[in-house]
């Protein structure tokens, strides 16, 4: 998508299709105060006043009203999309916004299309939420990104309807800080737009596509050219760095494993953190022995989506050049029933040298990522963060509009919970204290890979902590919430790419 920022008055461009945002600045339900426009430009006020007065159009969240040649404007088409309420409105509420404009081209073969940034001044006598330029314009250039993303890459009669210009609209001089800023903003949203879309391309491919050696070279064949650090290992290094936790999962199946480390280092690093990203790969699950029931089975190729965020956040990492140093690790592997796989009742020994009684083969994930964090701490991380798709338990307790979030560590968390306000991604926090650590006791070994019926996204967070010891640690479960099940006005149905933003504005706050 060739995207600019122009400075301008909106209603002199020439373009198919020209987005304005409105807000309900209605007091109470009650009140039939009419939305606005979040522009003060006179000419698109008095083209849409007949359909804001008619009271058709609420501003709702992502609701939108067309005009085709508007009056006084050089613009083929109007399309005014809501924000909802005056008062609640932030850079997330545009960024969804700029998707619903993006979703709305896209059925209709617009390909190109303008949006203009919200100006809150237009709005001088209402209560306005928070709308700070930089983050608004990044926001928006995300949302029509994002957007701008359908998994139908396989569909032999597909159309390719992708937006081709995006043209962002200021009434800011591009020289002035405002118009700076908003120059900033639209940098940072193509990086981060077409990052987390990276990764929903990774997350959409099919099990016998992408096997781990193929996520392996497809990461390389991203990141490297963009300056990151990346080698592919399999077996061998498995066995010399006695992985004994991850390769007991990836035995099982016929494809090698990857052990993808990808290192970014900065020209000037301003502080002596070394951060660790790590992720679950996990091409297919079937379970293993213990196998899945063929119920949805199919969409367990997403089981990798905790991997695909760490490489789109080194996508993105690499390109916004944050002064501190990245290493990532991403343990992949496919978890399959065979002859050579492991079986309930075997003890394997990990990396960092405990000794782990399988329960179930379907916990998979937590053990390529035992070793996965040991790996990181023995190259010399100083902080972890880790993103999987880990349990169905952690759906069962928080659904599909938060993802969980664990941490040992009260700094780190803040971190966290801080940079999610600029991401606009929902977490959960739960807990992971100790006394949870008597329910993965094991009876022959160290620790089991199960804790029983109750808490299990729990159990499964108190089993990783094990491997990362002092190390603060934060670590995301993502079932939930990495694929969607319905889409919605802004997103398609499919792949997220849940947590890049996130963990990206994790790693810079330790800039
Ligand atoms: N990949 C699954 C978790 C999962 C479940 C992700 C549903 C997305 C949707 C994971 O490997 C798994 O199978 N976990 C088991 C753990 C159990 C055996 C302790 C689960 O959640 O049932
Ligand atoms: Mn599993
Ligand atoms: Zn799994």
């Amino acid at each position: 998508m060739d995207t600019k920022l122009i400075s301008q008055e909106a209603h002199a461009l020439a373009t198919p299709l020209l987005t304005v945002f409105a807000v309900d600045i209605a007091a109470s339900k009650d009140t039939a105060t009419l939305p606005t426009l979040l522009t003060a430009n006179s000419a698109i006020n008095k083209a849409a006043a007949a359909v804001l007065n008619s009271g058709e159009f609420k501003a709702a969240s992502c609701e939108t009203i067309l005009l085709h040649a508007p009056d006084g404007l050089k613009a083929e088409r109007l399309l005014i999309v809501g924000l909802g309420k005056a008062g609640k409105l932030t850079a997330h509420e545009a960024r969804k916004g700029a998707g619903a404009a993006v979703r709305f081209a896209k059925p209709r073969t617009i390909r190109e299309l303008a949006i203009a940034l919200p100006e809150a001044a237009a709005l001088s006598d209402a209560p306005i939420g928070s709308l700070p330029a930089q983050l608004t314009a990044r926001a928006i250039v995300e949302g029509a990104y994002v957007g701008d993303f359908d998994p139908d890459t396989y569909r032999s009669d597909r159309k390719d309807l992708s937006i081709q210009t995006l043209t962002v609209l200021s009434t800011a001089k591009a020289s002035s800080h405002e118009g700076k800023e908003a120059q900033t903003g639209v940098s940072e949203g193509i990086i981060f737009g077409t990052s987390q879309n990276f990764t929903r391309t990774l997350v959409n491919e099919p099990g016998n596509v992408l096997t781990p050696t193929v996520l392996g070279a497809r990461a390389k064949a991203e990141l490297e050219p963009l300056g990151v650090k990346i080698e592919v290992y399999s077996t061998d290094k498995l066995h010399e760095l006695k992985m004994g936790s991850f390769w007991g999962v990836a035995k099982g199946s016929a494809e090698p494993p990857a052990l993808i480390v990808m290192t970014y280092e900065p020209e000037k690093a301003t502080s002596s953190e070394v951060i660790g990203l790590v992720g679950k790969g996990i091409t297919f699950d079937t379970g293993g022995i213990s196998l899945k029931s063929a119920d949805g089975m199919e969409k367990m190729k997403y089981d990798m989506a905790g991997a695909a965020a760490m490489i789109g956040a080194m996508r993105a990492i690499v390109q916004l050049r944050p002064t501190v140093k990245v290493i990532s690790i991403v343990c992949s592997a496919e978890n399959m029933p065979s002859g050579t796989a492991y079986k309930p009742g075997d003890v394997l020994t990990a990396m960092s040298g405990k000794t782990i009684e399988i329960i179930n083969t379907d916990a998979e994930g937590r053990l390529v990522l035992a070793d996965g964090l040991a790996y990181a701490r023995q190259l010399g991380v100083t902080r972890i963060i880790d993103a999987a798709t880990l349990t169905g338990a952690c759906v069962v307790a928080l659904g599909m509009l938060n993802a969980g979030l664990f941490a040992n560590d009260e700094e780190a968390c803040q971190h966290f919970i801080s940079g999610t306000q600029l991401s606009g991604e929902n977490f959960w926090r739960l807990p992971c204290t100790d006394d949870y650590r008597d329910l993965i006791k094991s009876g022959i070994a160290d620790i089991m890979n199960t804790g029983g019926r109750w808490g299990g996204a729990i159990t499964a967070a108190m089993f990783l902590k094990e491997f990362v010891e002092d190390t603060p640690w934060v670590h995301l479960d993502i079932a939930g919430c990495a694929w969607i099940e319905e889409q919605k006005p802004w997103i398609a149905k499919g792949p997220s790419g849940i947590a890049v933003r996130s963990i990206v504005e994790w790693v810079r706050s330790y800039q």
